[in-house]
C-alpha cells in the first residue's frame, strides 16, 4: 500500500502535502504516545517508546523500505541500491525524548529521512550507495543515565559496562534486554564494519536561538561539543530544624548549593563552555529536617576538549574545598565523557552546496547539544543540518516548535545532498 492512500493524519507524504508538513504531522502523532499523562516523556523500552518504535516501522513499511528493529531497538529502514557491493549511507537521528520533551528534538530527523526516502522510491530512483534511515532508540540517556545506547552499538563504539547500568526501579539495562529475548552480547554484532559506511547524516533541530537570531532556516554543524556528565551524592549530618545551631550543622543541601554556585561560577568565565547542574535532590527531604544527603548531577560541555578539562578539575578541587569546610562527604562518580567531535568537511561541503542552492547562505556553528552522530564520528564522515526552532531556540520543553517551511527546506535540502553525494 503506498502511503499516499493512507489517512492524511498519517503525515506521511503524498502528493498534496509538502515534507515539512508531513515530517510535522507524523512527528505529532508520535506524541500521542507518552510515559506521562500530561507531556511528551518516551523513554527507553517503555510501551510508550515501543508504541513508536511500532510506528516507525509501519510508516517505513509503508514507504517502500525494507524494515527491521534491531535487538536494542532501533529501527531501521533500508532502501539497497542497485549495486549489492555498494556502501551504506545513513541517515538518523534519535526517536527517545527527555521528561516533558518537546515534538521535534530527534524525530524531526528520522521523519525528515524517512519522507526523502520515500521519495527516492516513489520515484524509483537508485541511488549508488544504500541508503538507511535509523531511528535510535535510546539517545537522551534518560533511563540508564548512559546516552547513545542505540547509536554507539551500530557505531561499534557500545561501552559494555552500561549493560550493568540501573534504572530508577534498580533494573540493570542486561535484565532489560533479555527481558525482551535479546542475549547482551548481541548488542556488538549490531556495529557496522567502518569499510561498510560512506557517511552518517542528521538533520535536528538546533535547540538554540543561534538561527533565529541570524534569520536563517538552517545552518552547516561544523563540531559536537565534548560533554562529561557526573552523579554526586554529598553526605552530611540530618538533624532538627529547630534544634541544631546553625554553626553545628553539616547541612548536605547547603554544600549541593554552594557547589552549584561554583560550577556556574567557573564555567562563567571561559568562552566555549558550559556546565549544568540539571537534577538536584534531597532524598526522603522532609520541612524539619536539615537534609543529611543531597544528590546532584553535572553536565560540562565544550567545543575545545581541553577547555572541558580544566573546568572539569577546577569544579572537583572546589567540591572538595567544599565538603571539606562544611564537614560534609561528596562522592564524585563519571557516568559519561565523550570528546568533541568534529563533522567531516566533505560533509560541511555538501550541505553547504546544497544550502547555497536552496538560496539560502550557508552559515556555520557548533553544536552543544550531543547528538547521535557524534558517535559515528570514528567510524565515518559525518554531518549535520541544525533547523531553526522558534520560540527563542527552546528546546527539551513542550514549548520546542519549528514551521512547516523550515522543516520543508530541511528536507529538500536533506534530498539535494543525497542526489549530489551519489
Ligand atoms: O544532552 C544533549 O545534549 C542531547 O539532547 N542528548
Ligand atoms: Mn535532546
Ligand atoms: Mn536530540
Amino acid at each position: 500500500m503506498s502511503v499516499a492512500n493512507s489517512s492524511s493524519e498519517t503525515g506521511m507524504t503524498s502528493p498534496l502535502k509538502s515534507f515539512g508538513a508531513n515530517v510535522l504531522a507524523m512527528a505529532r502523532q508520535l506524541a500521542q504516545w507518552s510515559e506521562a499523562t500530561d507531556g511528551l516523556t518516551c523513554t527507553y523500552f517503555s510501551p510508550a517508546h515501543r508504541a513508536v518504535a511500532a510506528q516507525l516501522r509501519a510508516w517505513m513499511e509503508a514507504a517502500g523500505l525494507e524494515v527491521r528493529i534491531d535487538s536494542v531497538g532501533n529501527v531501521v529502514g533500508r532502501y539497497a541500491s542497485a549495486d549489492a557491493s555498494a556502501k551504506t549511507l545513513i541517515v538518523g537521528s534519535h526517536y527517545d525524548t527527555v521528561v516533558n520533551a518537546g515534538l521535534y528534538d530527534g524525530r524531526l530527523g528520522v521523519l525528515t529521512g524517512l519522507v526523502v526516502a520515500e521519495h527516492f522510491v516513489r520515484a524509483g530512483s537508485r541511488l549508488p550507495f544504500h541508503l538507511e534511515v535509523i531511528g535510535f532508540a535510546e539517545e537522551e540517556g534518560v533511563r540508564f543515565s548512559a546516552p547513545y545506547l542505540g547509536s554507539s552499538a551500530i557505531a561499534g563504539c557500545f561501552d559494555k559496562t552500561t549493560l550493568q547500568r540501573r534504572d530508577r526501579g534498580g533494573v540493570t539495562l542486561e535484565a532489560v534486554l533479555k527481558d525482551s529475548g535479546v542475549d547482551a552480547t548481541a548488542v556488538a554484532a549490531l556495529a557496522r564494519p567502518k569499510a561498510s559506511l560512506r557517511g552518517y547524516l542528521e538533520v535536528h533541530i538546533e535547540q538554540g536561538p543561534v538561527l533565529l537570531e541570524e534569520n536563517l532556516a538552517v545552518g552547516i554543524v561544523t563540531a559536537i561539543d565534548g560533554s562529561s556528565r557526573f552523579r554526586i551524592v554529598i553526605d552530611g549530618v540530618a538533624g532538627h530544624a529547630g534544634t541544631v545551631p546553625m554553626a553545628l550543622r553539616h547541612d548536605a543541601a547547603a554544600a549541593a548549593a554552594e557547589i552549584v554556585l561554583a560550577v556556574e561560577r567557573r564555567c562563567g568565565e571561559a568562552e566555549d563552555l558550559v556546565g549544568t547542574v540539571g537534577q538536584l535532590a534531597v532524598p526522603n527531604g522532609a520541612i524539619n529536617v536539615i537534609p543529611g544527603r543531597c544528590e546532584l548531577s553535572l553536565d560540562v560541555r565544550s567545543g575545545v576538549d581541553a577547555i572541558r578539562e580544566a573546568a572539569i578539575a577546577d569544579i572537583l578541587a572546589a567540591i572538595r574545598e567544599i565538603a571539606a569546610r562544611r564537614g560534609v562527604t561528596a562522592t564524585v562518580n563519571e557516568i559519561a565523557h565523550h570528546a568533541a567531535v568534529p563533522c567531516a568537511d566533505a560533509m560541511q561541503a555538501a550541505w553547504a552546496q546544497s544550502v547555497a542552492r536552496a538560496g539560502i547562505a550557508p552559515f556555520r556553528l557548533p553544536s552543544g547539544a550531543g547528538h547521535d552522530a557524534a558517535m559515528f564520528g570514528g567510524t565515518t564522515d559525518i554531518g549535520m543540518l541544525f533547523v531553526r526552532c522558534g520560540n527563542g531556540g527552546i528546546s527539551h520543553s513542550p514549548l520546542e516548535t519549528v514551521t512547516v517551511e523550515d522543516a520543508d527546506i530541511a528536507a529538500r535540502i536533506l534530498l539535494d545532498v543525497l542526489v549530489n553525494l551519489a
